[in-house]
């Protein structure tokens, strides 16, 4: 296949290139690294430029034909949307609009989008399976819900059909050790944890240890990055064999407390990691945790990496890769 992944030089963008390199496809990667890193970008054709950008999409897909396209270009983080949430409304909804339009005119087919569990908002219950009411509680969230919602109509309108992956929390390192998460500062709680046991940073903040869950701490389902682009490459298959728009969860129905997260670091590392309790953080759910049966039986994802031990393991051994400071 050629795929074009928008937003390849990004954490899961990157995993997805290599993935696909690695199985023999031909990339072409979209960025304009404003997050991404040129050096992170695992395959030949490499185009610097933004996704508003109407002239040079239209000048990709005029020159080049797609077997699908994959988009990972947004920003991602919850407090910041709440804090500015125009350019969460700008880059992540109007920009994908900008990606859309172009496809539809120049014929482009099988579109794959990053989702997220944003999309619901606090939990009715858990597992959360595609059914659960979806009330976004920020804009970061809202965007994503936003990008599901222009893909039905569109689809409906043009034809152009387009799989949606919720994730939730992605996590862990290519297993070859060439590639990880690069967030600078980290922003995601195994790289903080991890960067805290390297000695790039000092204390790890708790962010609340008064929640309704067995030791208060917040329940999350990690879910390992390669496992998360391997549902993508199976969801770009669904699509060529004429799958119809749909919407999948991702995670692997397991859930762990921020304190056995810490936990399953210090024995990963052997180092002791210093943490202090602080306030919640705004927007946080008590307890996310994914129910994929759907991905598993339409599209057939069998998660592979699916202990937390081998999630922190490998990004440990990522971790170890980065430059010190001393
Ligand atoms: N946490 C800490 N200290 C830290 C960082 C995180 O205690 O320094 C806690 C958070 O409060 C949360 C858990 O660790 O309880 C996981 O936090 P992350 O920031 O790693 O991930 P989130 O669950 O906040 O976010 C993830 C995705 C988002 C997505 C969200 C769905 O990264 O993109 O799940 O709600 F929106």
């Amino acid at each position: 296949m050629k795929v074009l992944v928008v937003g390849g030089a990004g954490y899961i963008g990157s995993h997805m290139a290599k993935l696909l390199v690695d199985s023999g496809h031909s990339v072409v990667v979209l960025d304009n690294f404003s997050t991404g890193h040129r050096d992170a970008v695992p395959c030949n054709e490499v185009i610097e430029g933004d996704l508003g950008d109407r002239d040079l999409l239209d000048e990709i897909f005029s020159g080049r034909q797609f077997d699908g396209v994959i988009h990972f270009a947004s920003y991602i983080q919850v407090g910041e949307s709440i804090e500015k949430p125009d350019r969460y409304y700008r880059n992540n909804v109007a920009n994908t609009l900008t990606l859309l339009e172009a496809m539809h005119e120049r014929g482009a087919e099988n579109l794959i989008f990053s989702s997220s569990a944003a999309v619901f908002g606090e939990p009715e219950y858990v597992p959360i399976d595609e059914r659960h009411p979806k009330n976004p509680v920020n804009p970061y969230g809202a965007s994503k819900l936003m990008v599901e919602r222009m893909l039905a109509d569109i689809d409906r309108a043009y034809g152009l059909r387009s799989v949606s992956l919720r994730y939730f929390n992605a996590a862990g390192a290519d297993p070859d050790g060439l590639l990880g998460e690069r967030h600078d500062p980290p922003i995601h709680l195994i790289p903080v944890l991890l960067q805290a046991a390297s000695g790039r940073c000092q204390t790890v903040k708790i962010f609340g240890h008064d929640y309704d869950t067995p030791d208060g701490t917040c329940i999350r389902d990690y879910v390992h990055v390669v496992d998360l682009c391997k549902a993508h490459l199976l969801a770009l298959t669904y699509l060529r064999q004429s799958g119809k728009t749909d919407a999948f969860n991702l995670g692997n129905g397991v859930g762990f407390s921020v304190r056995e997260v810490i936990d399953t670091a210090r024995r990963v590392t052997g180092q002791a990691i210093t943490v202090d309790h602080t306030p919640r953080r705004p927007g946080d759910p008590a307890r996310l945790v994914a129910d994929a049966s759907r991905a598993r039986e339409v599209l057939g994802w069998i998660p592979q990496y699916t202990s937390l031990d081998r999630i922190v393991e490998d990004a440990w051994r990522w971790e170890l890769r980065q430059p010190r400071l001393w």
